[in-house]
């Protein structure tokens, strides 16, 4: 599989790491990047209306690192103009890209006409991809799911409209809002979607491995492959993709020690970026670091696990890592799992 232009943006390999809440962030789309490298990532959605009222805290999660360019900020709103706000602070942060969620169904989201609530409201959709292609010179994307319920296949009719207002690239989702994450994503509607965009199209849904995001090239015609959940605390999955997609061999599974030290890194790497430095000498002496290493630690704790999922020892100090409030601490229970091996 080749690569493609968004606009100026060259996106190559043609694989996306997807925007996940609370997984996306800085820490770890440079974990990702340095393993993987794929040709695009997403920030975690950042709410419009929480930059309108909150900037200071929201514009956090729109900082980006050079190293893990080229990099789309994903924001999600109901409103076209505060939309345009938000699009424009991603510029002025540095996004490549803007992307707009158009695909998130939980209800705290939708209620406020956001996210998927969009998928049934498509004058107010056209509206804000149109804002945002007017308030910003980078590229627009859109990332959708098929549509709100079964009964319509909503995304063929809102893509022409986004591709009208200016949109520059769609990734499908491929269920239904009302589907959550339920059953298989269903690869036959971004077949159907391909016949509405002349755009780059993304596909994405339940691609794990080299062999799915092939298949799913070939079955739908679409431009790149997006992952999300296989690339949690699993960088080498989306490696072990890459490969396959530009025709090159598949690299081996790692290591216990490999999977350690990556860990660590990601921790450590959360742990910078809440200090909001590459020093680590300077953020140990700031004097609310515990605070800041328990905060990063806490936000972690989910993904740890997954790391060493499957090794001897492993489910014993799964409990601890569930606890675990310091790097110290994480390097000591890791060790303790790496010294059975
Ligand atoms: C923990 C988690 C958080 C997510 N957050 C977002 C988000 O902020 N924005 C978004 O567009 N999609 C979000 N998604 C959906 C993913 O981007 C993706 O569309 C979905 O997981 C399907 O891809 P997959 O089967 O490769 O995981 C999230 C998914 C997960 C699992």
């Amino acid at each position: 599989m080749t690569g493609f232009q968004v606009g100026g943006v060259a996106v190559n390999p043609p694989v996306l790491l997807a925007p996940m809440e609370d997984v996306s962030n800085m820490a770890f789309r440079r974990i990702t990047k340095r393993i993987a490298a794929p040709g695009l990532m997403f920030t975690e959605f950042v709410s419009a209306m929480a930059v309108h009222y909150n900037p200071e805290r929201s514009l956090r999660k729109m900082r980006i690192h050079p190293e893990e360019r080229p990099l789309a900020i994903q924001i999600f709103g109901g409103e076209p103009e505060t939309m345009a706000e938000s699009a424009r602070h991603a510029e002025a942060m540095g996004a490549d890209i803007l992307d707009i969620n158009m695909g998130c169904w939980v209800p705290k989201v939708c209620r406020t006409g956001a996210g998927a609530a969009l998928l049934k409201d498509p004058e107010t959709a056209e509206r804000i991809v149109r804002a945002c292609v007017e308030a910003v010179s980078i590229p627009v994307t859109v990332k959708v799911r098929a549509g709100w319920d079964y009964s319509l296949f909503a995304a063929p009719d809102l893509v022409r409209r986004f591709q009208g207002a200016g949109a520059q690239m769609i990734t499908l989702h491929a269920r239904f809002a009302r589907q959550g994450f339920e059953g298989e994503a269903d690869w036959s509607l971004i077949r159907e979607l391909r016949k509405a965009v002349t755009v780059p199209l993304i596909g994405n849904g339940d691609v794990k491995s080299p062999e799915d995001a092939l298949r799913m090239r070939d079955e739908t015609g679409c431009d790149g492959v997006m992952v999300g959940r296989a690339a949690i605390s699993n960088p080498w999955a989306l490696q072990r993709i890459v490969a396959g997609v530009q025709g090159r061999g598949i690299p081996a599974e790692p290591s216990l020690g490999e999977r350690v030290e990556t860990a660590l890194e990601h921790a450590r790497l959360m742990v910078l970026a809440e200090s909001e430095t590459e020093d680590m000498d300077e953020a140990r002496s700031r004097p609310d670091f515990a605070q800041i290493e328990l905060r990063s630690l806490r936000a972690l704790r989910g993904q740890l696990p997954i790391y060493i999922k499957g090794f001897p020892g492993a489910s014993e100090i799964r409990e601890r890592l569930s606890r675990v409030s310091s790097l110290a601490e994480l390097a000591e229970i890791l060790d303790s799992l790496t010294a059975r091996a």
